[in-house]
């Protein structure tokens, strides 16, 4: 039984048929999914803290209104992530509390401060850029729920990353102080964003079988190399540069040559040892103990009605 299950699951990845909630599906791959998808959702409402910083303080209201719906997309990628990894059986409250205890990550992005109103269209710009990147693979994704969830979730990426690059246009045709605060923010956030897409593929313990698995498409390198192709013109354009001195076009390949990577810092940042990490996390653990009267009303509510169902 279990080798006929295991022969129509690879069947299906073969086919590029999605894999659906309550399709047969080796423990490993569950897992694995639950892993990913988890990390993803929490990334997304981590992600909210940094902009949220400079909502009181955006420059008109055209742009306070604009962050604001922002903000608020990332909350509900956030919550079709979560309802995507309960199909796969676990409990939202489960994935919740483990990334609360620090037993599951977020990306290492978020850990990142963001110190100027410049920050705030290279996060647009910049690291929702990486996102898509990554993201538009991910909707090919052989799970059926993950992949359609990422249908919505790029398009909403795709507006994010546009109102980012207006944002820094703005500044990039203005005075000489807020072309140096952009400049300074890509300065901070270049070699942090090239991070997001993972360690290099030699030493990414997960990517041989999720590519195997075709949960991922692309590899991590590949990936990266990816924006970086579309990234630098963008830069160029703003008349901005990029604080890599390796970085170079390399005609024979057709990619743009880049500089390498401080591993140390990424793998320091994702041990929880970040600029921001405490922060972030002490953010989430008060928004959840603060939130506990919301979530005792919304029980008490639901054992009434069904109370009254039943009388
Ligand atoms: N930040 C934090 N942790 C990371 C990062 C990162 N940028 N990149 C890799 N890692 C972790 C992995 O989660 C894994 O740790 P684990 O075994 O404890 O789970 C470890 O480093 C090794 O990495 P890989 O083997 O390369 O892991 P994986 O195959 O999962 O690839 C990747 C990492 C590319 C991030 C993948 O998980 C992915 O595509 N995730 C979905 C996209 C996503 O999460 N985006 C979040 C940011 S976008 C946004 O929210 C706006």
């Amino acid at each position: 039984m279990n080798e006929h299950n295991q022969a129509n699951f690879e069947a299906k990845i073969e086919a590029d048929i999605f894999i659906e909630p309550k399709d047969w599906m080796p423990d490993a791959y569950r897992k694995n999914l639950i892993r990913q998808i988890g990390q993803h959702a929490h990334s997304e409402i981590i992600g909210m803290l940094p902009e949220a910083n400079w909502l009181t303080r955006a420059p008109t209201l055209r742009r306070k209104a604009i962050l604001l719906a922002k903000i608020q997309d990332e909350a509900g990628h956030g919550l079709y992530l979560y309802s995507a990894a309960e199909t796969l059986g676990c409990t939202r409250q489960d994935i919740y509390q483990k990334l609360l205890d620090e037993k599951m990550k977020y990306s290492s992005i978020f850990n990142y401060p963001s110190l100027s109103w410049a920050d705030i269209g290279v996060i647009g710009w910049l690291v929702d850029g990486a996102a898509i990147v990554n993201q538009v693979a991910l909707c090919r994704a052989s799970y059926g729920p993950y992949a359609r969830a990422m249908v919505k979730i790029c398009k909403e990426e795709s507006f994010h990353q546009r109102q980012g690059y207006e944002a820094v246009m703005a500044l990039a045709a203005g005075t000489n102080e807020q072309k140096a605060m952009l400049q300074d923010a890509i300065n901070r956030f270049w070699w942090p964003v090239l991070m997001m897409f993972g360690p290099n593929d030699a030493d990414s313990p997960h990517s041989a079988q999720s590519m195997a698995w075709k949960i991922k498409r692309f590899s991590n390198d590949e990936l990266r190399q990816k924006f970086v192709d579309n990234t630098v013109p963008q830069v160029e354009a703003l008349g901005m540069s990029i604080p890599d001195a390796d970085l170079i076009w390399d005609e024979t390949i057709g990619h743009y040559r880049f500089g390498e990577i401080d591993w140390a810092e990424f793998y320091q940042v994702i041990k929880g040892n970040g600029i921001c990490n405490t922060e972030r996390l002490a953010a989430k653990r008060k928004g959840w103990e603060d939130g506990a009267w919301v979530r005792e009303g919304a029980m008490a509510h639901s054992h009434k009605q069904k109370a009254m169902k039943s009388a």
